[in-house]
């Protein structure tokens, strides 16, 4: 597995602090306290898809492949306005590819679920060159009455080109069985037959929960990962945790023992963009110059279910 391609897109629409409180029962200095969030960019006319799509072509185009050499498509997504076909397939048509494709639903760990199943399939020899795209409109799922849940989030999709190489080192995704403590349900068409009322439910947090569980889960995975890679944890150039908060960041890197400086970050811009986090940052990264080939990356991400992921990859831009 080699990273050989990068993108990322938002929508127009920033949404401060400020403006959030306008509206609010808020106001920036306990947004910013307790989240490290000052603004977020929040769909308006734009659609989901055209934002999954301009990510895949950018990635395409830094990898320097043609389209038709893409053996998969994975997208990463919780929430979208098609319930089918899938985002993945809207993605395919809008880059006019000619592969399978799949979508999975992971939470805000699933840029590393589909790495691992990247990974897998070119192990088994059922894909080479595979087009991940996590594409995300969290702020779709929130009660906007609700302030202790809206102002965490923003909309965005990123998106990573992978061919063959040996730049995965490690890698674990994990499950717990916490799926009280983040979740959304939604009310489906009814039938003649249904016998239970069903309503929506916007996205419930049990946030002091959710914090300690991702601290907990973070520093537990980097931990088996880097060893598992046969590194230790000084041996790491670069931290991507999933952006959620930037106190959950930082207590990650104060368990580790690690700089914040090795913690690159973006949650302030972004608010948390589920799964389209990491890909978002990796791009930001890589379009400023600032991996370098051989640099140990460590990537880690949580989200509801409890989902945990993380992985150990190398470094090496675009030599095939
Ligand atoms: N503005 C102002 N006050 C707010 C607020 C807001 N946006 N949201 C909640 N509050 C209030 C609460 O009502 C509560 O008031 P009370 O003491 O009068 O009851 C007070 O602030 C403290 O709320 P609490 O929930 O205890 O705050 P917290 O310090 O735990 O911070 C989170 C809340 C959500 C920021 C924090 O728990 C968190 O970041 N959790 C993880 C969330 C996350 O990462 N989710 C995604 C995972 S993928």
């Amino acid at each position: 597995m080699k990273i050989i391609g990068t993108g990322s897109a938002h929508p127009r629409l920033t949404i401060t602090n400020d403006m959030l409180a306008a509206f609010l029962d808020t106001n920036d200095e306990w947004i910013t306290t307790r989240t490290g969030i000052k603004q977020r960019q929040i769909i308006s006319d734009e659609r989901l898809k055209d934002l999954a799509i301009d990510a895949a072509k950018q990635a395409i185009k830094k990898g320097g492949i043609d389209v038709h050499d893409i053996d998969y498509i994975i997208c990463s997504n919780v929430v979208n306005e098609y319930v089918t076909p899938s985002l993945s397939c809207i993605i395919h048509d809008g880059i006019d590819a000619n592969c399978p494709c799949v979508d999975i639903n992971a939470a805000c760990s699933g840029f590393l679920y589909g790495l691992q199943i990247a990974h897998s399939f070119q192990r088994a020899g059922v894909a080479r060159n595979i087009l991940i795209v996590c594409a995300e409109e969290p702020t779709r799922m929130v009660d906007w009455k609700d302030r202790s849940t809206c102002v965490l989030f923003g909309d965005a999709a990123g998106a990573v080109l992978i061919t063959e190489g040996d730049c995965m080192k490690s890698m674990r995704v994990t499950n717990m069985s916490k799926t009280d403590v983040l979740y959304e349900e939604r009310k489906l068409e009814p039938t003649p037959y249904l016998r239970r009322n069903e309503d929506n439910v916007p996205l419930q947090m049990k946030g002091q929960e959710v914090f300690k569980t991702a601290v907990k889960a973070s520093v537990k995975d980097i931990a088996h990962v880097v060893e598992e890679a046969g590194l230790q944890i000084d041996d790491i150039d670069h931290f991507l945790l999933h952006q959620a908060n930037l106190r959950i960041i930082e207590a990650v890197s104060h368990l580790l023992k690690q700089d914040m400086s090795k913690f690159p970050h973006n949650v302030e811009l972004y608010g948390n963009t589920s799964s389209a986090s990491i890909p978002v940052l990796l791009n930001e990264m890589n379009m400023r110059g600032e991996l370098k080939d051989g640099d140990k990356i460590v990537l880690s991400a949580f989200g509801a279910g409890f989902t945990t992921g993380a992985c150990v990859i190398e470094w090496h831009s675009n030599q095939k």
